[in-house]
């Protein structure tokens, strides 16, 4: 989703560009436009650099720019493109140009050009705030459906002490989400998430791996943050860029997955084992490197901690979920209900792992839900992202269920 941040000239304009970071945190692309005041705080140069995108000045691209077709259509442009237009801070002018329809730079002509939500942060002197034409002005921009975020008391820069600090940086933040309908459903939730494969050693160069490549465990981790959640991810070794999370533990072994589970799961209020850990692991570790035969070799295996299996038999309590994944070539249904049953999960995540567009490495993946009352949930081939968002909807709804029943 796409979010213009307005930024207009205040002291508190410095603050602006830390909530350019939190907004792209909840996985928003921020887009800023300043005032000409604005500028006279802090450089567009900071807030193109935080946000990766050219800033928006002037209505005809100031000096170098004038005269030019794209500069004269952008705010157009702009205002079709965002799902969120929010102005932190806001001053008393901006409000009162947004009240009154006044279009004479390019953030007040794209509130006038922009039909997505707006959210306003003021932030002003405690006599411009508390003046009666800033609240007539805020009264008219509330009536028309405006999100305003009211400032905090305190000391102001100007010397005085009142209403007029810009309300905290979460506070935007919240509003911002709430306007978008992004979910912070999952706040207050501690989520361990398992990912990527396991590797096996044989000897000192030598290992018993699988395909995965933690994308889909790293989706749940990401997914999961967004939606509000304190996330321990618990990752085998990946090239792929871990999200950034609470607390992130690099494991390489089956066992040593197990140890880290074993450590934070007295914590989690819910525990995802995405993970395609190994079934199997050499029965005999060689130090050095294993010298070339003649001949056939054989290798004897030994089975490797089941974690699932484990988890079932330690449960912290109840109340606490265990959503486990069941990856599958053939009898895909038949086999996950048998997992959710044999561990005991709350749900199981059945993967159909024979299909090239789904299962380890790609970015797409196709499941099936399955609870213990029987019922299912097919899921269309879709993002893994979005697979991840699908199960937390139902980890969502489970969790307020569990809850209601315990305060009964
Ligand atoms: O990482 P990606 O490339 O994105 O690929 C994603 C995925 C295919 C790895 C993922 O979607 C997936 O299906 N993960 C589970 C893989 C797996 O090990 O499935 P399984 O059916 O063998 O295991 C069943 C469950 O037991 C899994 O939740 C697994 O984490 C768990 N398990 C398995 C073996 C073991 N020793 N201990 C376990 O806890």
């Amino acid at each position: 989703m796409r979010v213009a941040l307005g930024v207009s000239g205040g002291i508190a304009a410095y603050k602006a560009a830390e909530l350019v970071r939190l907004l792209q945190d909840k996985g928003l692309d921020v887009q800023v436009v300043m005032t000409r005041s604005a500028r006279e705080f802090v450089t567009p140069l900071t807030f193109a650099t935080l946000s990766g995108h050219k800033v928006s000045t002037e209505m005809f691209g100031g000096e170098a720019g004038g005269g030019n077709i794209e500069s004269a259509v952008e705010h157009i442009a702009v205002a079709q493109s965002i799902d969120a237009l929010v102005i932190a801070p806001a001053t008393a002018n901006v409000l009162a140009k947004m009240a009154h329809g006044v279009a004479d730079d390019f953030l007040t002509t794209l509130c006038l050009a922009t039909q997505a939500p707006a959210i306003v942060a003021p932030a002003m002197n405690v006599n411009m705030w508390e003046h009666a034409a800033t609240r007539e002005n805020l009264e008219t921009l509330r009536r028309r459906g405006v999100r305003v975020v009211n400032p905090d008391e305190g000391y102001l820069a100007c010397g005085m002490t009142g209403a007029g600090r810009l309300a905290s940086l979460e506070s935007i933040v919240q509003a911002v989400c709430k306007a978008l309908g992004l979910r912070e459903d999952l706040s207050g939730e501690t989520i361990l998430v398992t990912a990527g494969p396991t590797q096996e050693p044989i000897d000192s160069v030598r290992y018993l791996s699988n395909r995965s490549s933690g994308k889909m465990g790293y989706a749940f981790a990401e997914a999961a943050r967004r939606r509000g959640a304190r996330v321990v991810l618990i990752s085998g070794p990946t090239s792929a860029e871990p999200p950034s999370v609470h607390t992130l533990e690099r494991v390489r072994t089956a066992g040593e997955m197990a140890e880290a589970v074993f450590r934070h799961v007295d914590s989690a209020d819910v525990i995802i084992m995405a993970a395609a850990v190994a079934d199997f692991r050499p029965a005999n570790h060689h130090d050095g490197k294993i010298k070339k035969l003649a001949g056939p070799q054989i290798m004897n295996l030994e089975p490797a901690v089941d974690i699932l299996a484990e988890l079932s038999r330690r449960r912290r309590r109840t109340g606490q979920m265990v959503v486990g994944f069941a990856a599958e070539t053939d009898n895909l249904i038949e086999n996950a209900a048998a997992k959710l049953r044999a561990k005991r999960l709350d749900m199981v995540v059945a993967n159909d792992v024979s299909r090239a567009d789904a299962g380890f490495d790609v970015d797409t993946n196709v499941v099936t839900l399955l609870f213990p009352d029987g019922r299912t949930i097919p899921l269309e081939k879709m993002r893994k992202f979005e697979v991840a968002n699908r199960v937390l909807d139902q980890v969502a709804e489970l969790r307020r269920l569990a809850a209601s029943a315990a305060q009964q």
